[in-house]
């Protein structure tokens, strides 16, 4: 028998991440959501994959538009990353927020640690969940601390000694 939900974010949990913002434009609609479920696939060609609940509006928006942005936080982004995840003035998730574009169309967050600028080129149905494969047509890399997720809860890489 399968585990069951409490069992599996118990598991998951103690997998440290990153986070970022996928961020998605169809035609004049733009949305975002964060997502710690980001990963690089493949070398040549340059491949990325988001895992994205098929419940999600920017999931929606990244099918429509067949584009999608990773935006990877730094260390103070953390409002930031509880801004786009929140339900609450999901349409307004973008007030405040500086962002640009480059190839695909997809808004990419300014002040981000990294901006990838991906095109959708497969995605692949897993359960309640879709894998986003995107080609990354371009890719910004700035200096900085990332923001780290484990059990839950936010922080930052502290180097071994
Ligand atoms: C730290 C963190 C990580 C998350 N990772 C994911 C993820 O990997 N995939 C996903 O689909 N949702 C993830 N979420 C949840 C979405 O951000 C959340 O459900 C959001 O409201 C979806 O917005 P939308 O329906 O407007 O697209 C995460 C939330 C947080 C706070």
């Amino acid at each position: 028998m399968a585990i069951n939900a409490e069992e599996f974010r118990a598991a998951m949990g103690t997998w440290p991440s990153g986070v970022t913002i996928i961020t998605a434009r169809a035609g004049e609609e733009i949305h975002g959501m964060t997502v710690s479920d980001f990963s690089g696939v493949s070398l040549d060609p340059p491949l990325v994959l988001v895992c994205a609940s098929k419940s999600s509006h920017t999931t929606s928006v990244i099918q429509k538009g067949e584009n999608f942005g990773v935006n990877v936080l730094r260390v103070d982004q953390d409002a930031l990353s509880n801004k786009f995840a929140s339900k609450k003035n999901e349409w307004n998730r973008f007030d405040d927020v500086a962002t640009f574009e480059v190839k695909t169309g997809a808004p990419l967050i300014a002040d981000a640690l990294v901006n990838l600028d991906c095109r959708l080129v497969a995605l692949h149905d897993a359960g309640d969940h879709v894998l986003c494969v995107g080609e990354i047509e371009s890719a910004t890399v700035n200096e900085g601390q990332p923001l780290l997720y484990f059990k839950g809860g936010y922080g930052r890489f502290e180097p071994k000694g």
